[in-house]
């Protein structure tokens, strides 16, 4: 696979080469890739794929990945498909080739305190969650996770096992809980995870929170984690048309005062310092 940008860590233009594209969830689909973004990426950083088919369409899809294989060159992705550009991604088979831009954005960082994360995700906001919970194993920090969707078969079970799978922090002897709750009740805790994140916090004490998923489940983790003095970082989504800084169109309006740009600042911001 060859370079075709950019140098170091500033984000680049790649190609890539499908491994496997397979539907993993109603709706959410896994794809491996062969690419040597995975060797520079960060957790929380994301992908800008150009998604072959249709010239008329000149949008990238901005994907954030949930692994990465830095000696393998394996980047796995897993996306939920809501229109044309994603649904042609799912139309992508292995040895199909394209370009992606990336690492791009500034991802998570490890917590500033000692003590537990909690990681919450909702939807599709998974993927960069479970990049995070790596990070946190590999560190030997512990955590607990609240995976929310709107109905069981929403869910991606093999992400769900991995998490549960990662090793214990070193020296700690509570054991990981991984809360998977269901806006209709389907499967494990019937509502939002703000309330099982509402729960979790009275339960245990927690340094650090991680969010990623609907702009409301973020704002709802936001307060409770401000009004419990608790750090929180979270990756925002927004429409985004360059990817890299150069068109102002994915604006995050900051609460000290102006905007960041959400592909260069972000997509992982600290919630305290912005507008919800
Ligand atoms: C940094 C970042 C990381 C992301 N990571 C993931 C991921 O890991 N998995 C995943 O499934 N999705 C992720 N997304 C969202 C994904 O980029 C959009 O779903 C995708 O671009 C939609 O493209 P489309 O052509 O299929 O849909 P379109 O036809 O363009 O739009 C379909 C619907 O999706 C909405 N939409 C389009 N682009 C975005 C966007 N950038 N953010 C929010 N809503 C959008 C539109 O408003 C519309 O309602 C991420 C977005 C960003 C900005
Ligand atoms: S998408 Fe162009 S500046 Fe962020």
């Amino acid at each position: 696979m060859s370079m075709i940008g950019a140098a170091s860590d500033a984000p680049g233009l790649h190609e890539f080469e499908v491994m496997a594209n397979e539907p993993v969830a109603e709706g959410v689909w896994h794809m491996r890739c062969h690419t040597p973004v995975a060797s520079r990426i960060k957790p929380g950083q994301f992908v800008n794929i150009a998604v072959p088919g249709d010239g008329s369409h000149i949008l990238r899809v901005p994907l954030s990945f949930s692994a990465a294989d830095a000696d393998q060159e394996v980047l796995e992705l897993v996306y939920a498909v809501v229109g044309e550009g994603t649904q042609r991604l799912s139309n992508m088979r292995a040895g199909d080739t394209s370009t992606m831009v990336g690492p791009s954005g500034r991802g998570w960082w490890l917590p500033e305190r000692a003590g537990r994360s909690l990681l919450v995700a909702g939807g599709v906001g998974l993927p960069p969650i479970v990049a995070c919970a790596r990070m946190l194993a590999d560190a030997g920090r512990g955590f607990d996770v609240i995976v929310g969707a709107q109905t069981a078969s929403r869910h991606v079970e093999y992400l769900l096992e991995e998490l549960r799978r990662m090793p214990p922090a070193e020296g700690c002897d509570c054991a990981r809980k991984v809360v998977v709750c269901t806006d209709d009740g389907s499967l494990g805790v019937h509502g939002f995870t703000t309330a099982a994140m509402a729960d979790l916090i009275a339960d245990r004490p927690f340094a650090q929170v991680y969010a990623c998923g609907p702009a409301p489940m973020m704002a709802g983790v936001a307060a409770l984690a401000r009004k419990r003095d608790i750090a929180c970082q979270t990756s925002l989504e927004r429409m985004m048309g360059c990817g890299f800084g150069a068109c102002s169109c994915c604006n995050v309006e900051l609460s000290a005062g102006g905007y960041a740009l959400c592909c260069k600042d972000g997509p992982v911001f600290d919630a305290m310092e912005v507008v919800w």
